[in-house]
């Protein structure tokens, strides 16, 4: 066989957003398709991780990261989550919340396994699933709310599951899980003996009055949680690939074994400039969040005019459009033709289920207001494609 047949991940394809941001450039469309802010985090952060690297903190950093850093992920859990954690033996940095899941797989999956995946599915999970020699099980709530329920993770279960993936606030829905929902999660972990992977990685961008629940803070799920985060989009950092795992003890030996062996260190000074992020004041926090409700309404409104039936996000920086209301039955060819026709990227939501059914279409208002308004302009068109 030829060494470049193709390999195990060759399947997925090339990524939706490469092509989006690559038409998006072709054709000058203002691309609210891009999952990472268009701004800069804050000054006194970039400034410190800036420090690090002129003060001669340039060499690996400790397998289980800075205990600076480690302790201010501790200390940050304490604050935002009411969550004890131990720094020492719980907390384990890692490059991004993507590495960490996938830290956390290989370090804990048999051969084999079954993962449950919630649809629509940040595209990350999926591979990471297969690298680590696991199988995706996917499970879809019904749109348009996608409520999750007891009833649709146990019809997913078999004796191979084993773990279970969640993304709460959710990229691409917006939706925020609420007690029932966690009750459910909890409960199917409990009966069937998961472990909940929880990516958090909006963990800050939750909008009154949906507030982010970490699984870590329920008793039954204490030692049954590794959840994943990170300063990408808390901080506007996206670029840094600063993140961490937190698990009990024994759980968080076993995401080192695998961590020692795929990243091993984690760049240092921005591990430094990362702890800095973590130490911001309450009110810092505040205003980011205000700052991005007042982007969300803009984009809400703005849609909302031009006929496009957006759905109000509880959290993250994406809003989804339900086109499907308005007759259109192919997201990819509609979020092409807004490119080329309209000026405005989109990210199609079949790209985050395995069947490629169309769905409703992501939008990202992670920009700043300038930016938005003259994509709501532009999307005044919009009619026209949708005739
Ligand atoms: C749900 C979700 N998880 C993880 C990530 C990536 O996080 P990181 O950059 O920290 O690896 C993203 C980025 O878009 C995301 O949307």
């Amino acid at each position: 066989m030829s060494p470049v047949a193709p390999g195990r991940l060759s399947g997925f394809g090339t990524s939706i957003f490469a092509e989006v941001t690559a038409d998006a450039i072709r054709h000058e469309a203002i691309n609210l398709g891009q999952g990472f802010p268009s701004f800069d985090g804050p000054e006194n952060v970039r400034r410190s991780a800036a420090d690090a690297i002129l003060g001669g903190r340039n060499q690996y950093a400790p397998l289980a990261g800075e205990r600076v850093l480690r302790e201010a992920v501790a200390a940050w859990m304490r604050r935002t989550q009411e969550v004890e954690v131990d720094a020492e033996t719980e907390v384990t940095i890692v490059a991004g919340a993507t590495a960490g899941l996938v830290d956390a797989l290989l370090g804990l999956v048999h051969h084999g396994d079954e993962v449950i995946i919630v649809e629509p599915a940040y595209d990350a999970y999926e591979p990471a699933i297969v690298m680590a020699g696991a199988v995706p099980v996917r499970i879809s709530p019904a749109r348009p709310g996608y409520r999750l329920t007891e009833a649709v993770i146990e019809a997913a279960v078999s004796a191979k599951t084993r773990f279970i993936l969640v993304n709460s606030p959710n990229n691409p829905t917006g939706r925020i899980y609420d007690e029932d929902e966690w009750d459910a999660i909890e409960s199917a972990a409990r009966r069937h003996d998961l472990i909940v992977l929880s990516d958090e990685v909006y963990e800050r961008l939750a909008f009154d009055p949906a507030r982010h629940q970490c699984p870590l803070g329920r008793p039954g799920l204490r030692d049954r949680t590794v959840t994943i985060s990170s300063i990408g989009k808390t901080f506007s950092l996206t670029g840094w690939k600063i993140g961490w795992t937190v698990a009990c003890p024994g759980i968080s030996r076993r995401i080192r074994e695998a961590h020692q062996f795929t990243i091993y260190s984690v760049a240092t000074p921005l591990q430094i400039g990362a702890a800095t992020a973590l130490g911001c004041t309450d009110e810092s926090i505040e205003r980011f969040q205000a700052e991005y409700r007042t982007r969300r309404d803009l984009l809400f409104e703005g849609l909302e005019q031009v006929g496009l039936r957006p759905i109000m996000p509880e959290g993250t920086f994406f809003m989804l459009a339900d086109i499907q209301q308005l007759g259109v039955d192919d997201d990819r060819s509609f979020c092409r033709r807004l490119i080329e026709e309209v000026g405005v990227a989109a990210i199609p939501c079949s790209a985050f289920t395995q069947g490629g059914d169309s769905g409703p279409v992501r939008f990202a208002f992670c920009h700043g207001e300038a930016t938005l308004r003259e994509a709501v302009r532009r999307l005044e068109s919009v009619h026209k494609i949708l005739a």
